[in-house]
């Protein structure tokens, strides 16, 4: 396992650890990459678990929970829609954009998300594998039918369903729920399959996306871990690229594009 700090501007200066990681990107033809929090930080969106994020100032049982939103509907929906007006203000930011770019440089790439921003698809990212739903769209907690108008929603009144009368919630995985079967096939099928594989912005302590790395080391895959800090799997990765990652992965990015376009 190595620590990289700083991590390198000019390739042509590249320590031997760090053209390590280069090639083996640059003759990797399947790569994935799992997104949590970090990586819309710097779109000015708040992470869950740094000593400024969500989980320091809210309770995750009352706001991210079924018997949360059941006991007071109002105060969640209002939270909701509290994220949402942050969210939809923002904007993709470097690191979003070099994800979305990948995906035109790799034979196979598979980016998983734990986001629910979307902020990957604004980006321009395709097929993205949204593990924990999104908070965009709304459900209904009966009948599960989608609430699709969005003219019908304002930030005091949980909506009611239009076909059952239920209440409408966030259509975000809560705490205490079963994450979305295609997507987790998905998901494992891409980290077991992947030749390397990046961990991006995450604390990597919620699972099973926090498994997704694990699995992807033990199928034999270079895990490259990107984050302002040391995680809870910093231990079993192959590189640990510390800093953020609206910086590290334009940079990175630039030089597997200059070294592909010299080997052309
Ligand atoms: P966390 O808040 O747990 O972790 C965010 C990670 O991003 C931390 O390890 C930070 O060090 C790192 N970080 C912060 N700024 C960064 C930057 N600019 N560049 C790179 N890394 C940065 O968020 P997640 O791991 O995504 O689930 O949390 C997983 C799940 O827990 C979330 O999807 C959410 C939450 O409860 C649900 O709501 C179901």
């Amino acid at each position: 396992m190595l620590f990289v700090n700083n991590f390198l501007i000019l390739y042509k200066n590249v320590m031997k650890f760090e053209s390590e990681l280069i090639e083996s990107l640059v003759n990797s033809k399947r790569v994935s990459v799992l997104t949590g929090a970090g990586i819309s930080a710097e779109s000015g969106i708040q992470t869950f678990r740094d000593p400024d994020g969500l989980w320091a100032k809210f309770n995750p049982a009352e706001l991210a929970s079924m018997d949360g939103f059941m006991s007071n509907p109002k105060l969640v929906w209002e939270w909701y829609q509290y994220r949402r007006s942050v969210i939809n203000n923002s904007k993709p930011n470097p690191g979003h954009y070099a994800i979305a770019e990948m995906q035109e440089i790799f034979d196979e790439f598979s980016l998983i998300t734990q986001n629910v921003d979307r902020l990957h698809h604004k980006a321009g990212s395709q097929n993205v594998i949204e593990l924990h739903g999104n908070i965009i769209e709304n459900f209904c907690v009966e009948c599960k039918a989608p609430f699709e108008s969005s003219d019908d929603v304002n930030d005091d009144e949980v909506p009611i369903c239009k076909s059952c009368g239920g209440l409408v919630r966030p259509a975000v995985v809560w705490f205490g729920e079963s994450l979305p079967e295609p997507q987790m096939t998905q998901a494992y099928k891409a980290a077991s399959n992947s030749e390397v594989f990046f961990s991006i912005g995450t604390s990597a302590e919620v699972y099973p996306a926090a498994q997704l790395p694990l699995i992807a080391s033990d199928s034999g895959a270079v895990v490259i871990e990107v984050n302002t800090k040391h995680t809870a799997i910093s231990g079993r990765v192959d590189f640990c690229l510390i800093g953020k990652s609206g910086e590290i992965l334009p940079n990175l990015l630039k030089i597997i594009k200059n070294i592909k376009a010299e080997k052309i």
